[in-house]
């Protein structure tokens, strides 16, 4: 499926043409209600994207303005725990891409690895480690789209992390900054895995993000990531790991992440 076909069914519905996308993870679509001149659009009618099964993940983009700024926001992703390859996986994110944007905000749930994390804090992502194993970018390489090789020193581009943390501290919300560390999924990790993951440079453990960072990165679009602790990762503390919880959660943060984004997303367009 085309990126090119849904790209035009996107624009039958909106003459805007988003400056910055984001993705809202688990329990994070709300930002995408305070659009103005907001367009909402089922992932079931746009050709070739994919539709997301997980929890708390409503399956819709969004086009509207925010203070002005044209963006698009995927309520929903989809991941390879679902079975989907990573090409699917990062669909949307080059179907944005054709659409325009420069700027790609990514959110997700995430499990604390960094012992000075706690549930419920904010994480800028400052580099991932990719341990799912794939890629957006196996198979030929598309030349019109990017490199074969592309770079990935800065995949979370300084500057931009730079204004978030600005616009934490003006909001006076409390923001790490870490390493995000891809798992596959969809079962959580083992306190094993999550000593491996520490090991090798990972304070956050999620199992979404990267192959979306990875598409983003090959076409030249700017990357600022933050991650939502919704639970100390596997083994960090005495309790099991519970859905539920982590949706719940997600949902009393999502209110500060909102704020920050509301603050933070107008001044990425420039
Ligand atoms: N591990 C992986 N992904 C997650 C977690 C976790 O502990 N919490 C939320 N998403």
């Amino acid at each position: 499926m085309s990126v090119d076909a849904a790209a035009a069914r996107i624009r039958e519905e909106t003459e805007l043409e988003p400056l910055v996308g984001l993705v809202l993870g688990s329990g994070l679509g709300a930002l995408a209600d305070g659009l103005d001149d907001r367009v909402e659009i089922d992932y079931r009618d746009i050709p070739g994207w994919p539709v997301s099964t997980a929890a708390g993940h409503a399956g819709t983009l969004v086009v509207g303005t925010m203070e002005g700024v044209p963006v698009a926001c995927m309520r929903g992703r989809a991941h390879l725990y679902e079975g989907v390859g990573a090409e699917r996986v990062a669909f949307g994110v080059r179907v944005l891409g054709r659409l325009g944007i420069r700027t790609l905000v990514v959110t997700n749930a995430a499990g604390g690895i960094s012992p000075e994390y706690r549930p419920g804090l904010l994480v800028l992502i400052s580099d991932h480690v990719n341990l799912q194993g794939t890629s957006p970018l196996l198979g030929p390489n598309d030349d019109s789209l990017g490199p074969r090789f592309p770079d990935m020193s800065d995949a979370y581009d300084p500057e931009l992390r730079a204004r978030a943390r600005d616009a934490a501290a003006r909001l006076s919300i409390e923001l790490g900054e870490g390493v995000y560390g891809a798992w596959l999924g969809p079962q959580f990790e083992t306190p094993a895995e999550i000593r491996f993951m520490r090991a090798v440079g990972c304070d956050l453990a999620g199992m979404s993000t990267v192959q979306e960072v990875i598409a983003a990165r090959h076409l030249g679009i700017r990357v600022l990531g933050v991650s939502v602790v919704t639970n100390m990762a596997a083994g960090v503390l005495p309790e099991k790991i519970d859905h539920e919880a982590v949706l719940e959660v997600g949902a009393r943060a999502a209110g500060s992440l909102t704020r920050l984004l509301r603050e933070l997303v107008p001044t990425l367009a420039a």
